[in-house]
């Protein structure tokens, strides 16, 4: 009676001591989503606002769990909060309607136990416009999963969007998947994106020539797309408006008649295909667990034609047709592999389309595009590719801009969208920038300028990067890697602008602990900001204006 007693005590005291946690914020948090702050999107998870310090593993890194143990204590030495990784359709329905989950199972338990969150990037029909990791069962099987094909008739290694059976067995995994995520990680908001498929595209020709897809250009453009584009006449992409132009914007007609007989045609013919099947797959999954899915391209080599490059895929200039035909799915991102960072992101920055970079090339300089990208773009993350590739985390770029990056997480959070913030890159090609923040004209330049380096007298000069933060009026923070800046005021009066102080520093839990005073040397006497090259910092700066 006694032992029974106390078992019922016992029980209502683990219950009671529960209950915090039962009813805590985490079970009360709305799954991860977008919201909107001034001109930024922001993610939110756990009701909080969520910067994405993200790295994507190398294609099969997480296929095996035991190569992967090496793998995690190098992804927390780089400083991340978030890894994307791929679930490999085949791995995870090696028998149709067979579906083994251990594997993803497995990945969220490490990716909780080190505090990281993750993005799962769908490898399903396509990846790098191949359909290299669907399961042998529809590899083998070309009478019920037909592949698309060349102009020539040639089968291709890639599943036509055009064949439900192909939709149907790709969206069945997909929701298999979310709703696995959904079981077991709904209270935990451990898996907070969703990429469907991998850089969609069509290659070595611009639309798919099998049967159906060849009955389907002859049809009619759906209403669905003319209707987009009656809506948005007037704010279309260029390329897509003059397309439509040219036959003085029919309204009805097919492919050709209304875009004109072209392999941009083509393209555009495609992207609406892939877009609607990526419509289904994305409406499906998030029934099952709804969190933001997006869609990322492999970009165009410049004067590549369509059907040169991965065509029709989430590319800028088909942002329109993705949107129109893929509601669901909530942004497209670029996977930057070219060094033209800049032109790049404004294509993608724009239009209202929440602004993600899933894979950027991986080399010394990355680190300093993440300053540039969170400074000038407000992105939502950045996330370099292989990010496990390294000998030396401790010591590697990456690491360090994220290191100084997510000391800034909170300003940078509070700021996104509200024109607070910028962010420069500088090289031997570019080597000076001006901007105007909070009031004061900001002349940022390369600090090989100075000439104190003796690499100053290379050709080539590493790539700067730096981000501002206007905190208050005339306070900034200003961290990065081999710039200097020299301040001016933006006022008509003869007035100038003064360094009141320079402070370098660091942010301990989010309180700024200021280090040494700079007002020295190391501003020339007041007359520069500077952190040079190779050194990566955060420096407080309080300007003033005299006469
Ligand atoms: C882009 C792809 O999305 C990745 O999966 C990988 O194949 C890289 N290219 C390799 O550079």
């Amino acid at each position: 009676m006694v032992i029974k007693m106390n078992k019922k005590l016992i029980l209502i005291v683990t219950l009671i001591s529960l209950f915090p946690f039962i009813v805590s914020g985490k079970s009360e948090s709305k799954l991860p989503h977008l919201r909107q702050q001034g001109t930024a999107s922001q993610l939110i998870v756990d009701n909080k606002p969520f910067l994405i310090l993200g790295g994507e593993l190398g294609n099969s890194s997480a296929s095996s769990l035991s190569y992967m143990k090496n793998v995690w204590p190098i992804l927390l030495k780089l400083n991340l909060n978030t890894v994307l990784i791929p679930v490999y359709w085949e791995l995870i329905e090696p028998v149709e309607g067979e579906f083994d989950f251990s594997i993803v199972d497995n990945l969220i338990y490490h990716t909780r136990k080190n505090n990281l969150r993750i993005i799962f990037l769908w490898f399903g029909s396509w990846k790098n416009s191949m359909s290299c990791y669907v399961p042998e069962w529809i590899k083998t099987n070309r009478e019920r999963f037909p592949r698309a094909r060349d102009d020539k008739g040639n089968a291709l290694e890639i599943l036509t969007a055009f064949n439900d059976n192909n939709l149907n067995a790709d969206l069945k995994a997909l929701q298999q998947l979310m709703k696995h995520i959904a079981t077991i990680d709904k209270n935990h908001s451990t898996v907070i994106m969703v990429q469907v498929e991998n850089e969609i595209g069509m290659i070595p020709v611009a639309r798919d020539y099998c049967n159906q897809a060849n009955i389907a250009f002859r049809k009619d453009v759906p209403m669905k797309l003319i209707d987009y584009l009656k809506e948005n006449k007037d704010n279309l992409m260029p390329e897509l408006h003059d397309l439509w132009a040219a036959s003085d914007y029919k309204k009805e007609g097919t492919w050709e008649e209304i875009f004109g007989k072209s392999k941009s045609t083509d393209e555009l013919f495609m992207a609406w295909h892939y877009a609607i099947f990526v419509e289904e797959l994305a409406k499906a999954g998030k029934k099952e667990h709804d969190i933001p899915m997006f869609v990322n391209a492999a970009l165009i080599r410049k004067g590549y034609e369509p059907g040169q490059y991965p065509s029709a895929g989430p590319l800028p200039h088909l942002m329109d047709v993705w949107r129109a035909g893929a509601p669901s799915v909530d942004f497209l991102s670029p996977d930057i592999y070219f060094p033209d960072i800049e032109e790049w992101c404004h294509k993608y920055d724009q239009k209202g389309n929440p602004f993600f970079i899933p894979e950027a090339r991986r080399e010394e300089e990355t680190g300093m595009k993440a300053f540039y990208v969170f400074g000038n773009h407000n992105a939502m993350g950045f996330s370099p590719f292989s990010i496990e590739s390294t000998d030396n985390p401790e010591e590697d770029p990456i690491g360090k801009s994220y290191n100084i990056i997510s000391q800034l997480e909170h300003l940078i959070l509070e700021n996104q969208g509200r024109g607070k913030m910028a962010g420069i890159l500088l090289d031997h090609n570019k080597k000076q920038e001006e901007i105007v923040l909070g009031g004061y004209k900001f002349i940022i330049k390369h600090d090989f300028t100075l000439g104190w380096s003796p690499e100053a007298k290379n050709d080539t000069w590493p790539l700067s990067g730096v981000l501002i933060i206007n905190t208050a009026p005339g306070e900034f923070y200003v961290a990065g890697s081999g710039i200097v800046i020299n301040f001016e005021t933006i006022k008509d009066d003869n007035s100038k602008a003064g360094i009141a102080r320079i402070d370098e520093g660091e942010f301990r839990d989010g309180q700024w602990v200021p280090g040494r005073r700079m007002n020295g040397d190391q501003s020339h006497q007041g007359r520069h900001l500077r952190i040079p090259e190779k050194v990566y910092g955060i420096q407080k700066v309080k300007l003033y204006t005299y006469q």
